[in-house]
């Protein structure tokens, strides 16, 4: 198996709740690369481009303000791309079954997750399940500059008349 590269977000109860070192070292077990990272303040925009298979579902709207940070108060995720050998499956398994009650107990989900009652699955992390998605999601969080390992083709555009913010 080639090496591959998943997306792992951490979303905001874990942040809230101070649980990134935690989650960070329960998926340093997996012994994979982190070849990028960055805390990100998510828009509805990027929200509804993340979970773009799932606008028409009952739950969506809760599920937005989740990852927006409605819910919890705290508007910040760590969003982490993983690499190496089987990078997808190993964070699958260490952060455990999507519903945090189906979840292995020792998983991250199992061990900090929870169901709402409006039927949200407060499952803490995000975790790519396909080596499409991934490629998917990667593109979507991160610029090729943020990532250390070029992981996938890149092209050189010119920009002009942008307007960027520097340090003053
Ligand atoms: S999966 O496991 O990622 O392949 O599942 P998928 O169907 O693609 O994504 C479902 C995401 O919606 C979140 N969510 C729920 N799903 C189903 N039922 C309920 N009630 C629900 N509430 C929230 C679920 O956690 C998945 O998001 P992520 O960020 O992947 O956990």
């Amino acid at each position: 198996m080639d090496e591959e590269a998943t997306l792992v977000i951490i979303k905001p109860d874990g942040l809230k709740k101070s649980l990134t070192g935690n989650i960070l070292s329960r998926l340093a077990e997996a012994k994979l690369k982190i070849i990028a990272s960055k805390i990100v303040k998510v828009t509805v925009e990027l929200a509804n481009e993340h979970y773009n298979h799932l606008k028409e579902e009952p739950f969506y709207p809760e599920l937005a303000k989740y990852i927006t940070g409605v819910l919890h108060g705290e508007n910040r995720v760590m969003a982490l791309v993983y690499y190496g050998e089987n990078a997808i499956s190993k964070v699958r398994k260490i952060a455990g079954a999507t519903n945090p009650e189906q979840a292995d107990p020792v998983s991250i989900r199992g061990a900090y997750g929870r169901i709402l009652t409006t039927g949200l699955f407060e499952n803490v992390i995000h975790a790519s399940s396909s080596s499409d998605e991934s490629e998917r999601e990667i593109k979507l969080w991160f610029g090729p500059d943020e990532i250390t390992v070029v992981i996938y083709e890149t092209e050189e555009v010119i920009l002009e008349n942008v307007k960027k913010e520097f340090w003053k």
